[in-house]
């Protein structure tokens, strides 16, 4: 084999934390003017392996070698020294300065003086048709907006190979597409790239080549355009996995929510919740849609008592057949009404779990005492975390081990695990599979179904409009804050929905 072609290649590496062996023996290979997708399941070492690209770690074994040449790379700077830049997934930008000042920021020529900046990051901006305006200040970029100006700072150190955790994790597809076509022209351009994400259309979309990791190892490369999503699986997985949602038809569905007239106003003044009506019933999955910023996480939250209401009414049933107003209750309160409700934030680390303390740890912090845990209360906390770890392939050495230290796509796995073992009436979930590998994907969806056939009222909050149609029983459009239509998710079409997305006037028919 010929190292001389690869812009980089990597040869046996192994990386160890304590008794974790994040990476075994790998060897990855990525060639000039290529766009690689780097595949495999949460934990699987893919941020670990990139880390060791980028200088945050160091490996324990093996080689690192770029254009033919052996490179040590001991920081981050030492990777810019040597041509590489990456994009991880929490930007590191400094909020207060603009988009220039970010750019410069730490470099020995931060003297430099702006005009000239500027015009560099114009010419960068130019070259592979970026949009930014390098006056404006961080604090009032979008998610989009702050992830050009990553990129621009690692071209602008020179960076000829681009390493990108995820970067569409956060991105609106409109988003993705025009990243998409900036990569593309680096990739014109000789650079090389190499790109990690979960959602396989856009590895089929983007990449030339994949590489697969498995539980630390290298399983192996192959050509894009001689691959499939489902192949692509098979390899990451180790075995055959079907790629398909049962939605099954519960009988008689009930009203267990009934949400009328809620209007929510942010401290600014800012109206997030436009009257907004809906029920959410027992037996179904209600998918709410909508760009992301349409309301949807303050109506998740206004729901569990989180954000305040200025009007309306949020009322729950409860086994009796009584209504039980939720407005005005805090989290606490509504606790103590007996209302099992499970909620899956999207700040998963922040409003669910505790990163320091284990999965145990963390079983215990979630009361179980009211609710329908009734089975569960004789069950210790140890023996919870067990089972999640069993059922969901949870990857940690131990119950013990602080939940921050694992990856992405496994802290996701502990805190649905975690809700749904309260055996909720109600169960909300917040882009329940954000960052999560396919295979653990299809598991949760499973679990949502399962759930929704045990009776419980799923509210599933999501972005993949996709998903959406397949997986829920109805779906309720959010836009601005106002509900644009609720529709019959087995009937209604992608485009009618997409429609209802971006104006309240295209109305959808079922209640
Ligand atoms: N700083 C750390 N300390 C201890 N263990 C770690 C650390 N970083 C990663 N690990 C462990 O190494 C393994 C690989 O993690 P890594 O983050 O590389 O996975 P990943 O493939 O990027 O997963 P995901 O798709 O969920 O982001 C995991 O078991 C993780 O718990
Ligand atoms: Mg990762």
């Amino acid at each position: 084999m010929d190292r001389e072609n690869y812009a980089i290649s990597m040869r046996g590496i192994t990386k160890r934390f304590g008794e974790v062996v994040a990476n075994d023996g790998i060897c990855l290979d990525v060639r000039w003017g290529e766009i690689l997708a780097l595949l495999g399941e949460n934990g699987s070492g893919k941020t670990t392996l990139m880390n060791m690209l980028s200088g945050i770690y160091q490996p324990d074994e093996g080689e690192i070698y770029e254009d033919g040449e052996r490179i040590y790379i001991q920081s981050p700077r030492d990777a810019y020294a040597n041509g590489i830049g990456m994009i991880h997934q929490h930007y590191k930008l400094v909020e207060v300065f603009t988009a220039a000042q970010n750019i410069i920021l730490g470099l020995d020529d931060g003297k430099m003086d702006l005009r000239q900046t500027n015009a560099r990051v114009k010419e960068i901006c130019d070259r592979y048709g970026f949009d930014i305006d390098p006056t404006m200040k961080v604090y009032d970029m979008s998610v989009s907006q702050k992830q050009t100006v990553e990129i621009v700072k690692v071209l602008y150190r020179g960076a000829k190979i681009l390493i990108l955790d995820e970067p569409t994790a956060v991105l609106t597809p409109q988003e993705t597409v025009k990243l998409f076509n900036v990569l593309r022209n680096m990739k014109a351009d000789g650079k090389a790239i190499i790109i990690i994400t979960h959602k396989l259309n856009e590895v089929m979309e983007v990449s030339d080549r994949v590489s697969v990791l498995r539980k630390g190892c290298y399983i192996g490369t192959v050509e894009t355009a001689e691959t499939s999503p489902q192949a692509l699986t098979d390899m990451m997985v180790g075995h055959a996995v079907t790629l398909n949602i049962d939605r099954p038809k519960y009988d008689n569905p009930q009203r267990k929510f009934i949400v009328e007239h809620l209007t929510c106003v942010d401290a600014e003044g800012i109206t997030r919740l436009d009257d907004v009506s809906f029920t959410a019933n027992t037996g179904e999955i209600l998918g709410i849609a909508g760009i992301s910023g349409s309301g949807q996480k303050e109506l998740l939250e206004a729901m569990t008592g989180l954000y305040p209401v200025k009007s309306g009414s949020i009322r729950f049933i409860d086994d009796a057949g009584e209504e039980v107003e939720l407005v005005g209750k805090t989290p606490m309160q509504i606790r103590k009404t007996g209302v099992g409700m499970a909620f899956v934030p999207e700040d998963r680390l922040g409003m669910g779990l505790v990163g320091s303390m284990g999965m145990t740890g963390n079983m215990m912090l979630r009361s179980w005492k009211k609710g329908r845990g009734a089975l569960l209360r004789k069950k210790d906390p140890e023996a919870l975390a067990n089972r999640i770890l069993d059922e969901l392939e949870v990857v940690t050495p131990s119950t013990d081990y602080p939940v921050r230290r694992l990856s992405g796509g496994n802290v996701q796995k502990v805190l649905v695990g975690r809700e749904i073992a309260i055996q909720p009436a109600v169960l909300l979930t917040a882009y329940a599979v954000r960052g999560l590998d396919i295979n653990t994907s299809y598991t949760i969806y499973r679990l949502l179904t399962e759930q929704k056939m045990k009776g419980v009222a799923v509210v599933y909050v999501g972005e993949d409009l996709d998903v959406l149609m397949e997986l829920c029983d109805r779906i309720l459009v959010l836009c601005g804050g106002a509900v644009s239509g609720i529709v019959d998710a087995r009937k209604a079409g992608k485009d009618e929905i997409g429609l209802m997305m971006t104006s309240t006037s295209a109305k959808g028919e079922a209640r």
